[in-house]
């Protein structure tokens, strides 16, 4: 099974999917976390071009084929062996990112990127995409307490910058694809305490186990 988790800057995934992890582990599955952009070789050099807030000069179309090479490197090498060795396979972002990011926040074509996300992927579609929402100040505002206290603001921080109404878009993005296909999203409310929200996350994974 297929796992991926989306949402704005600060939505808790990493705390989300450790706690996904470990419940699917004491169910005895094989777990395998990973992410994108950075989940193999590859994708740890791209992932270190992408999020270098110095980089503010990267056109839309550079950074969308940077994370479409990042995602075809990922999948080919990763993610279809694990799922064909039997694993649930966690993935913290995934082409809907791509959509919600590049699309609906850089305005790029929205229907040319899921056609391209077809391409870069194979065709290998999550069974359940888990969206963390909420408000977007309360994201960021968590994100940034994150980056300072890792020190992380030069390297990591180029998205954080953006402007609100960037943010709010990739948000509505999100709500917009998860409304398109309810079969494959779960929209789960971010607010509240890490166990509140991971009981959301497991009701929305448990029912497609
Ligand atoms: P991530 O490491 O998940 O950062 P965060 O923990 O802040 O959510 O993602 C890195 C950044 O890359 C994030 O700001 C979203 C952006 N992104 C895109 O713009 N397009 C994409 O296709 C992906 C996968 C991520």
């Amino acid at each position: 099974m297929f796992v991926t988790f989306e949402g704005v800057e600060g939505a808790g995934k990493s705390t989300q999917i450790a706690l996904a992890e470990s419940w699917l582990r004491s169910l005895g599955h094989t777990v395998l976390t990973t992410r994108q952009p950075g989940g193999c070789g590859l994708g740890l050099t791209l992932r270190a071009i992408l999020l270098d807030a110095r980089n503010t000069h990267l056109d839309s179309t550079a950074e969308l084929f940077l994370y479409l090479a990042d995602r075809a490197q990922h999948v080919a090498e990763v993610i279809r062996p694990a799922l064909a060795q039997g694993a649930v396979v966690l993935c913290d972002r995934y082409h809907d990112s791509t959509v919600a990011y590049q699309g609906f926040g850089r305005g790029l074509d929205v229907e040319r990127l899921i056609s391209l996300g077809e391409m870069a992927t194979g065709g290998l579609a999550p069974d359940v995409t888990v969206v963390l929402d909420l408000p977007v100040e309360q994201g960021l505002a968590r994100a940034r307490s994150r980056n300072s206290g890792a020190g992380a603001s030069q390297s990591e921080g180029r998205f954080e910058a953006l402007e609100m109404a960037f943010h709010q878009r990739v948000r509505d993005g999100f709500l917009t694809l998860a409304a398109r296909e309810p079969h494959r999203f779960a929209v789960a409310d971010a607010t509240g305490d890490p166990q509140a929200v991971f009981s959301r996350v497991q009701r929305a994974i448990g029912q497609r186990l």
